[in-house]
């Protein structure tokens, strides 16, 4: 099928290589021209694992092609998918402008009949005001669908590829028949397509991504509960996850949920909420407890150093908003460091991916390492952002001759409790005393 994707941002990108990679002709469409030259010769402009690899296959065999024209793109797809950003309004409601932009340029330049698939995530009711935006703007044919993606950065591509499931909100027995001739590649293993209205479609992503924020909110709280009681939140997590109706994943606590996409979605489904005279206290709640949470450490860091950190040096382990990723974005570490910023502590930070994204936001504020050791070297403690695999089993010997002090505050939980006190380190983790 020919398929046109406007917007190459992290979704468009996946969405347009992973559907040139079963055979469709795709075209991507950005306004950056700097970025479309640099797809053009072949370079991602985003780190993801296998991408590259797709990317470059579907490029030489010219399935897969970018342009900065807008009109190319309608002409060139049965299916239009809009990948637009939806940032978050200072009021924390979702900015629709680049979609509803989008739509009524679309209107104009359609001449065909087309489907246009909202893949960016949007409140509830936005097919409607899409399909507004367009038909003001032409007489010819098209219907709108809703497809919600549910990519985690890292697994992106795996995602797409193996989809447990395909939400399409759609209304109209032609789109909904060209849709699923375009994912049943992605099926075969019975995962379903499921069929429904638009509206549903567009909550339904809200809903799964503020529930597994909210999962993962009650985890933290009962992991703060545990060092209250002296409970193991590991022991209790294992207890509860075995539970197949609580499931094992998203349980782990930690230093906060961050992203491009949990906070801006819950906060965007609660404002939804308020415009749709619902109040969302368990949202409101969760806003609230993350926000807390990605600073739990500090207290107990100022602790630990009699409440001055002017001049103290500390090593920072992770940036990225968890592993697998150069996406720094509501990245707990970032709040971890503003605040130690804030009492004059020296920080010496390492990341695998992330470093040159944390370079152009904090310029010479932070001494920035080219390992971890590196970055461990000297400090006066050492704080775990991010659970990279490459720090879950470093040299411990090594550390504790190379750090000034034995401290580490862990804000991914990566290592034994009993086996650090024995190793000589003062451990300190999320939930787990002793
Ligand atoms: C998420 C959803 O998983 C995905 O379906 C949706 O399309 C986009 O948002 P992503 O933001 O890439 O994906 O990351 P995810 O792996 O879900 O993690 C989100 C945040 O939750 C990270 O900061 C992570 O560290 C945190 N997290 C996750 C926990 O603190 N504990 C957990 O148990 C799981």
């Amino acid at each position: 099928m020919k398929i046109s994707v406007i917007g190459t941002g992290y979704v468009g990108l996946v969405t347009g290589t992973c559907l040139a990679e079963t055979g469709n002709e795709v075209l991507c469409i950005d306004i950056n021209e700097e970025k479309v030259k640099q797809m053009q010769n072949g370079i991602v402009p985003i780190y993801e694992p296998l991408l590259d690899v797709l990317f470059d296959r579907n490029i030489k065999e010219d399935r897969l092609r970018f342009s900065t024209s807008l009109q190319e793109g309608i002409d060139h797809g049965e299916i239009i998918f809009l990948a637009l950003p939806t940032p978050e309004d200072e009021d924390g409601s979702a900015d629709l402008s680049y979609v509803l932009g989008a739509a009524k340029d679309i209107g104009k330049l359609l001449t065909e009949y087309k489907v246009i698939v909202d893949k960016s995530t949007v409140p509830v009711g936005t097919s409607d005001r899409v399909k507004e935006a367009i038909a003001n703007e032409t007489t010819v044919d098209f219907d709108v669908v809703s497809n919600p993606e549910f990519l985690r950065e890292g697994f992106a591509v795996d995602d797409f590829l193996k989809p447990e499931r395909i939400v399409i909100g759609s209304s109209s027995d032609r789109a909904t028949a060209l849709m699923q001739k375009l994912y049943s590649p992605f099926v075969r293993s019975g995962n379903p397509i499921i069929i429904m209205d638009e509206k549903s479609a567009e909550l339904t992503k809200y809903a799964a991504n503020s529930f597994l924020a909210t999962k993962i909110t009650f985890m933290n709280e009962i992991a703060n509960f545990c060092e209250k009681v002296g409970a193991d939140v590991d022991m209790v997590r294992l207890g509860m996850g075995t539970d197949s109706r609580i499931g094992k994943r998203f349980l782990f606590p930690g230093i906060g949920y961050g992203g491009s996409c949990f906070p801006k979605d819950v906060k965007a489904l609660h404002k939804s909420g308020k415009e749709n005279n619902y109040d969302f206290d368990i949202l409101n709640a969760v806003i609230k407890v993350n926000d807390i949470q990605k600073k739990i450490l500090i207290p107990r860091i100022l602790s630990h150093f009699n409440m001055d950190l002017k001049g103290k040096t500390f090593a920072i382990w992770g940036l990225a908003f968890k592993p697998e990723t150069d996406d720094i974005r509501e990245a707990p570490a970032l709040y971890m460091m503003e605040e130690l910023l804030k009492h004059e502590a020296n920080l010496k930070v390492y990341d695998p991916e992330a470093m040159p994204n944390v370079k152009r936001k904090f310029g010479d504020q932070l001494q920035y390492a080219n390992n971890m050791y590196e970055a461990a070297k000297d400090v006066d403690a050492l704080i775990i952002c991010t659970e990279w695999s490459i720090f879950r089993t470093p040299d411990l010997d090594k550390l504790k001759q190379i750090m000034n002090n034995p401290v580490i505050f862990d804000g991914r939980n990566l290592y034994d409790v009993k086996e650090m006190k024995a190793e000589g380190f003062n451990y300190s983790s999320i939930g787990r005393t002793s």
